[in-house]
């Protein structure tokens, strides 16, 4: 399974914030915005990953990551030239893709899943190569989102993209995986209104076929997105009392990279060797020496 995180776009909604800066670097309280996407896709296991981002920010954000060799990834680039939508990401990302499953994450998405990961992994790998899985949250504000109506079976009746009177209070979050042929999908969308190729209507066309499966996610688990500026500040606290209170973190790459083994104990050493002092190296220092082994 090969993974997409699409960190492109304006980020109108949190300027000035975003006049010289991608919102997806700016701090979601001592992390980078985008570490928690990717912390997202290494936890579902994806190594292969493609970022696609503006051709301003997406500098910066390589200069950030690089190749992702060290953290066990392989990491690699494409420009978004101008905001087209969600669904461009499976027509830019296609020689990337291939043949293979994929997974979509939008950059400004946060979620904090804990062990109930497992029970969507299991999920996904049911149907991944005829179906497309996307998930739902409950939310008190959903008409800022894509909108899913279930029947009573937690089958999914209809998706709409900020609709004026939502269906329901579950929204589609920004994680969705498919099966490959999404690139020929997404090659048959028109723009919408706003002009952009809209991950609904590809979602749409999965639900048409009577391949679309859509999960609740469990009550326990957050999902908050970080594009506006109310919503970036929660995501902040969140993580900061989350942190405070456990003295673990959220999105810390390194320990996660080390603790699904993707890089051993004289790889993360080097890591933290390489880091100045602070918070963040004493955080590994202490990973390092198992004082978290399995939690
Ligand atoms: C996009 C999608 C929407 C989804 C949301 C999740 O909205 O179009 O369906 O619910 O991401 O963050 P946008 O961020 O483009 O407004």
């Amino acid at each position: 399974m090969k993974g997409i995180l699409l960190a492109g776009g304006r980020g109108t909604r949190l300027y000035p914030l975003t006049k010289t800066i991608s919102k997806q670097l700016l701090p979601v309280y001592d992390k980078p915005m985008i570490f928690y996407p990717l912390s997202t896709l290494m936890l579902f296991d994806i190594r292969e990953i493609l970022i696609i981002s503006t051709p301003e920010d997406l500098p910066n954000i390589e200069r950030l990551l690089g190749n992702g060799s060290t953290l066990g990834l392989s990491i690699s680039y494409a420009i978004q030239e101008e905001p087209r939508g969600i669904a461009e990401a499976f027509i830019i990302g296609a020689s990337f893709i291939g043949e293979d499953n994929v997974c979509l994450i939008l950059g400004d998405n946060i979620f904090y899943l804990g062990e109930h990961i497992n029970k969507y992994v299991d999920a996904i790998h049911k149907h991944e190569h005829s179906q497309a899985t996307i998930f739902a949250y409950h939310v008190s504000n959903p008409n800022r989102f894509g909108v899913i109506e279930f029947d009573n079976n937690f089958n999914v009746k209809s998706i709409e993209e900020k609709p004026i009177n939502p269906k329901s209070n579950f929204v589609s979050v920004g994680l969705y995986f498919y099966p490959s042929d999404v690139i020929a999908k997404a090659n048959k969308l028109s723009p919408s209104k706003r002009n952009e190729l809209e991950i609904t209507d590809l979602n749409n066309m999965y639900l048409k076929e009577g391949r679309l499966q859509a999960l609740p996610l469990l009550r326990g688990n957050a999902w908050l997105d970080a594009g506006t500026p109310d919503s970036l500040m929660d995501s902040s606290n969140f993580v900061q009392i989350i942190e405070k209170r456990q003295g673990l973190k959220i999105a810390c790459l390194e320990e996660i990279a080390y603790k699904k083994g993707y890089i051993n104990a004289d790889q993360l050493e080097g890591i933290i060797n390489n880091l100045t002092d602070g918070n963040y190296k004493d955080y590994l220092i202490k990973v390092l020496a198992d004082e978290y082994e399995f939690y």
